[in-house]
C-alpha cells in the first residue's frame, strides 16, 4: 500500500501506555504525584528554587528509561504502520514509541534524552545526551547552562500547534493511557472533526466529550491496543 493510500491514524498517548514498561503514571493511586510534589519537580518555579533537585529527578528517570523496554502497546502501534499512516503525539518524555519502531512521534512535553540551555528554548539548541547523567550547572560548548529538555508546568508547549494540526487531519484517532486533565494536551480532542472514528483505551473511566462518540475500550494498553488493531484491520482489509 502506498503512503498516500493509507488512512491517517493519529494517537495521543499518556503515561498509561508506559505503565506496563514499569513507569509509574502521575495521577493513579501510587502515582508519581503522590510521592513527589509536582511543584518541586515539574514546574518552572521548582527549577528556580532548586535546580539540583530537578536535575537529579530527571537523571533518575533517565536511568530507569535505559533499562525499560517498550511493551505490546507501543509495539502494536509501530506494527500498524504497515496499514496506516500512524502519527503519534505523546505527552510522555520516554522514548519507548521510537524504540518500538514508530517513525512519527511528536513529543509535547519534551524528551528525557535531551537537554537545552536554560536561557534559550530555540529548537536548534536542543542537544542529545542519551542516557547519561546531566550534571547540575553543566554547560554547552557556548558556555550556556543546560537543563533537561522537559516542558514544565508554567511553561509554553511549543509543539501544541503542530499536534493540533495532526489531530485535525486524522481519519482515525485514539487516546491511550491519559487522564486528559493536563492542558493544553487534553484540549486536543476538541480539534477532532465531528465524525472521526475515535478510540479511548484506558482501564479507568476518562471524561471525553459525549458528542465525539468515542469507542471506549476499558483495558490496559497492551490488551486495548490489540483490540483496536483487530477492529481496524477487520474494517480496512
Ligand atoms: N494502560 C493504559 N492506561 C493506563 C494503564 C495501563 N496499563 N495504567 C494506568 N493507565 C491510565 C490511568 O487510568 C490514567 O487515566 O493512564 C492514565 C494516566 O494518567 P496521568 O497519570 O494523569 O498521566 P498523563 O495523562 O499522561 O499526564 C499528563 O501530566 O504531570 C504531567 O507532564 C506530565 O505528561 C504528563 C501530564
Amino acid at each position: 500500500m502506498s503512503e498516500n493510500a493509507k488512512k491517517r491514524l493519529v494517537v495521543l498517548t499518556g503515561a498509561g501506555i508506559s505503565a506496563e514498561s514499569g513507569f509509574q503514571t502521575f495521577r493513579d493511586s501510587g502515582g508519581l504525584w503522590e510521592t513527589y510534589n509536582v511543584e518541586d519537580v515539574a514546574s518552572i518555579q521548582g527549577w528556580y528554587r532548586n535546580p539540583k533537585l530537578m536535575t537529579d529527578f530527571y537523571n533518575d528517570m533517565r536511568a530507569q528509561l535505559e533499562k525499560a523496554q517498550p511493551n505490546a502497546g507501543h509495539k502494536i502501534l509501530a506494527e500498524l504502520e504497515q496499514y496506516f499512516d500512524v502519527q503519534i503525539i505523546t505527552q510522555n518524555v520516554d522514548n519507548l514509541h521510537e524504540r518500538a519502531g514508530s517513525s512519527h512521534v511528536l513529543h509535547l512535553h519534551g524528551e528525557l534524552t535531551k537537554a537545552r540551555p536554560v536561557n534559550d528554548s530555540d529548537p536548534s539548541k536542543i542537544i542529545d545526551i542519551g542516557y547519561r547523567k546531566l550534571e547540575y550547572d553543566e554547560k554547552n560548548s557556548d558556555g550556556e547552562i543546560l537543563r533537561p529538555h522537559i516542558v514544565w508546568f508554567g511553561e509554553a508547549v511549543p509543539m501544541i500547534e503542530p499536534a493540533a494540526r495532526l489531530v485535525r487531519s486524522a481519519d482515525i484517532f485514539a487516546v491511550i493511557g491519559s487522564s486528559l486533565v493536563v492542558y493544553p494536551a487534553a484540549g486536543l480532542v476538541h480539534e477532532l472533526r465531528g465524525r472521526t472514528l475515535a478510540y479511548l483505551i484506558d482501564p479507568k473511566e476518562v471524561d471525553v466529550p459525549a458528542w465525539l462518540n468515542f469507542r471506549i475500550i476499558q483495558e490496559v494498553a497492551s490488551k486495548g491496543v490489540a483490540i483496536m488493531r483487530d477492529e481496524l484491520l477487520k474494517e480496512a482489509l
